[in-house]
């Protein structure tokens, strides 16, 4: 979006300002000064009149903003692109893509994620390059607030990270109404607020963090977003074992909700959106943490593979899964560890403790593995979470390979769905799948023998090994 013209004018005498005055400076008038902008380039569609009224932002909107406007107003000269602000360079283009192409004036996303993740990391980089501008808009001030650390811990972050903007301003404030106070009079081309479970609103019972603050807070930085056409991004904690003050439970008050996920001993990061009302949540963007901060993986698909074996030290117990999650292909490995002779615990990272179970049963009943007495571990490669079933196969693999004590040989990938019977089903996007893993060097993929179809046009350097029933794929690689 364009940068738009901003006045505040007195309602009562006329008076122009160049910033909101709770009285008016030139008749004395209280809360009469109303924000008036003009849109040069979406046809003053945008310059309705907002109010701007602060205090008590608890309450329901009050009538006497914006006036409804037709359809055929509303979207003169403005298409979906023009009508986000766009991000630019690597990371811009990797967060854009999951919020669905840019970031849509007067929303409020929400995003989630465990402590230390790098939630702080990745909205800081963001208000920078909102701030920074790009083709598309001139540098505008952004504002990142943080009632959990001083301005001078940020400065430092942002220094650490390289980040160098004049039109970055921090601020460190827990109090919603004195944040929103504050910023007004820079006119922010966005907001962030870090976090949620520190902000608190004055005349809410309780403090900071409590469930009818978080709530509280959350719906005045929504009606602060539609009411200025400002887009605000809120932080949230999630911690564990359902805590019901986090993010969760503020899902069906915001825009879009996008978790950032990893784990601790990985520095792979991954952004999902979980709900988008701009725009598909099927997509999701891969980060690297660096020591400045965030970086875009341009190519993803290999990330989750571990180091790379000579035939010979290649271990029992892992197989290769080819998984797609939004407009991306991963290549992900799987790890399994069954122990006989110890209790049988199951205990399972990655996928659904469900899935995980009725492959286990699947692998007893249709194909005969005793597994009954031993303890099975499975895990994913870097803290990926399978939630498809395109990996059923590669799980299956990956536990006979442990239980026989035999490895699968390396150059070798797995796509299928495992049904009830033991039999093998297609999984949607084969064509994609196949191509990724022949494209990083792989020789021989088994695929589901109903599947064989669906990629019979395509030219591979690999070997499509399609089989019936999980019982057919052990004979054929063990
Ligand atoms: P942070 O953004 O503070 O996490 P959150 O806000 O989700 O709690 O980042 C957490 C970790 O990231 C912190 O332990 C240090 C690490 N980090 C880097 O590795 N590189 C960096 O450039 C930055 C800023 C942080
Ligand atoms: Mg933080």
């Amino acid at each position: 979006a364009g940068k738009e013209r901003v006045s505040w004018v007195c309602g009562q005498c006329g008076a122009t300002s160049g910033q909101w005055w709770g009285t008016c400076p030139a008749c004395q008038k209280v809360g009469t000064v109303k924000r008036f902008a003009e849109a040069a380039e979406v046809g003053g569609s945008r310059g309705a009149e907002v109010s701007e009224e602060k205090v008590r932002l608890w309450l329901p909107q009050r009538a006497g903003g914006a006036v409804p406007q037709s359809l055929e107003e509303v979207n003169k000269g403005r298409n979906q692109t023009e009508w986000r602000i766009q991000l630019s360079g690597l990371f811009g283009m990797e967060v854009a893509r999951v919020l669905g192409g840019g970031v849509v004036p007067g929303s409020l996303v929400l995003v989630g994620g465990d402590p230390g993740v790098g939630k702080s990391t990745l909205l800081l980089q963001l208000a920078a390059i909102i701030s920074q501008g790009n083709n598309f808009s001139a540098p505008a001030p952004v504002i990142y607030v943080s009632g959990e650390e001083s301005i001078e811990q940020i400065g430092n972050r942002a220094d650490r990270m390289r980040i160098a903007s004049a039109d970055l301003f921090l601020y460190s404030s827990t109090d919603i109404e004195d944040i929103l106070d504050k910023i007004q009079a820079f006119s922010p081309q966005a907001l962030i607020v870090d976090s949620i479970q520190t902000v608190y609103l004055k005349g809410i019972t309780g403090s900071a963090g409590n469930i009818m603050q978080v709530k509280e807070c959350t719906s005045a930085l929504l009606r602060f977003a539609k009411q200025t056409n400002i887009p605000v991004f809120l932080i949230g904690h999630v911690t564990k074992s359902g805590d019901i003050a986090g993010p969760r439970m503020l899902e069906h008050i915001v825009d879009a909700v996008l978790y950032l996920e990893g784990e601790r001993y990985s520095s792979y990061r991954l952004l999902r959106s979980v709900k988008n009302r701009f725009g598909s949540t099927d997509e999701l963007g891969v980060f690297e943490m660096s020591e400045s901060g965030l970086e875009a993986v341009a190519n993803p698909s290999e990330i989750f593979l571990t180091e790379q074996y000579s035939d010979s030290e290649i271990l029992a117990g892992l197989a290769v899964a080819v998984i797609v999650d939004g407009s991306r292909t991963f290549v992900i490995e799987i790890q399994a560890l069954c122990a006989s002779g110890s209790s049988p615990i199951r205990h399972v990272e990655g996928v659904r403790d469900g899935r995980a179970n009725m492959i286990i049963a699947v692998l007893m009943k249709q194909a005969g593995l005793k597994l009954q007495d031993s303890a099975i571990f499975l895990n994913v490669v870097s803290g990926f979470k399978i939630t498809e079933t395109a990996g059923d196969l590669a799980i299956a693999a990956a536990i006979c390979s442990s239980f026989l004590e035999l490895a699968i040989p390396h150059d070798v990938a797995f796509i299928g769905e495992i049904g009830l019977g033991g039999e093998l089903r297609a999984v949607s996007r084969m064509d994609k799948r196949v191509i990724a893993v022949a494209k990083l060097g792989y020789k021989k993929c088994v695929i589901p023998k109903t599947a064989e179809k669906s990629i019979a046009g395509l030219n591979l350097d690999m070997t499509i090994l399609g089989c019936r029933t999980v019982k057919e794929v052990i004979n054929i690689i063990f």
